[in-house]
């Protein structure tokens, strides 16, 4: 039931605090500690003897994971390899004992994460599904689970699941820093105290409404492309906001580091390019806006997602789009919000189905 949603897509937007909340939840009871509970033969000492971790994962679920690494790196000082479930497969990984390999699937059957996952505990790693659904195959091809809890979604656009899946990345890199006492436990309480606040800051982020990004999107509805950008955490996060454009309105979109700009993608830009920026306070901020100024300088249109009371993007962006303050390390489960809705009111403003995108399934369980 849509609960007088106009579409399952904006119920499940709307749902997204919840779906952060029930993730965290008993795992974030105690602020001095995570508690993951059981993941069968991932135990203790493995994840504190772990050499490496591995991520394999498809669309969205991919973005999660991108998200994961930086925390995991940053926090837990693991070294993290990714890569897209297809390639992983087929590439003959060097993979086996002491590897931890994460497979992160909404639907826990797609069927090259799965394929993913099964090659690499077939060599000797140890694999943890990051799943949505319960009794998937995912669930039965692991070592142990962990699940996201954001309840049943419709929509084929991933929304509430990619945030508990981001939730759960940082409950685990989390976890990691924990046992391997990489993080000082001043500053790991903070962290917990940052993200069990999340579900509060998605509120607020949703409570005010989506007006102004409506007005945004019906500035640009018959934009041919629209290309995104970002840096660190950020990158991800403009990753998932293209991918979301691109699956419901039918734009092409690209998104790049920021960094890359100067490498070629700044050749496509002229007056009518909107520029999305993920603009979020953070280290790299500064660099960011150094891109976003040679972006500017071609005459493009930036629309920036930054954090409330930054006092500096302002005057770089045609359009500023405000989320709440955090950690920053955490601001890509605030950062996304206006994504998911820029790319919904660009889709509804050109008469799609935004539920139901032509050519797409909501699981692909063949390869
Ligand atoms: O069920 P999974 O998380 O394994 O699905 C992976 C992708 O198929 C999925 O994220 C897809 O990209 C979505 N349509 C994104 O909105």
């Amino acid at each position: 039931e849509k609960a007088g949603c106009e579409s399952f897509m904006l119920k499940e937007i709307h749902e997204q605090a919840d779906a952060v909340a029930e993730t965290i939840a008993d795992r974030v009871a105690d602020r001095d500690r995570i508690d993951l509970g059981d993941l069968g033969a991932i135990d203790d000492a493995f994840l504190r003897a772990a050499r490496r971790v591995v991520v394999v994962a498809c669309g969205t679920s991919y973005h999660a994971g991108l998200i994961g690494r930086y925390a995991i790196e940053r926090w837990a000082r693991v070294p993290v390899e990714m890569d897209i479930a297809s390639e992983y497969r087929y590439r003959d990984p060097v993979v086996g004992p002491g590897d931890l390999v994460i497979g992160i699937s909404q639907s826990g059957e797609t069927a090259d994460t799965l394929a993913a996952m099964r090659l690499a505990r077939a060599r000797g790693a140890k694999v943890l599904a990051i799943v949505n659904v319960m009794g998937s195959q995912a669930t039965r091809d692991a070592d142990g689970v962990l699940f996201t809890r954001a309840g049943l979604e419709i929509g084929v656009a991933a929304t509430k699941t990619f945030v508990a899946q981001v939730a759960a990345m940082y409950l685990l890199a989390l976890r990691l820093a924990e046992l391997r006492g990489t993080l000082e436990p001043a500053r790991l309480s903070e962290l917990i105290g940052e993200l069990k606040l999340i579900p509060h800051r998605i509120a607020a982020l949703l409570e005010r409404g989506d007006a102004e990004i409506r007005a945004i999107a019906a500035r640009h509805r018959d934009a041919r492309f629209f290309l995104y950008l970002g840096r660190h955490v950020g990158l991800p996060v403009a990753l998932e906001g293209a991918l979301k454009l691109k699956e419901i309105s039918y734009s092409a979109t690209d998104a790049y580091a920021a960094g890359e700009m100067k490498h070629g993608p700044i050749a496509l830009l002229d007056e009518a390019t909107p520029v999305v920026c993920v603009a979020t306070d953070a280290p790299v901020l500064y660099k960011l806006i150094s891109n976003v100024q040679e972006v500017r300088a071609r005459g493009a249109h930036v629309i920036a997602v930054a954090t409330e009371g930054n006092g500096e993007i302002g005057a770089h962006a045609d359009d500023v789009i405000r989320v709440p303050a955090t950690d920053w390390m955490l601001a890509p489960l605030l950062a996304i919000v206006p994504l998911q809705l820029l790319a919904y009111h660009v889709a509804r403003l050109r008469g799609l189905d935004v539920d139901q995108p032509r050519n797409l399934a909501k699981t692909v369980t063949v390869e």
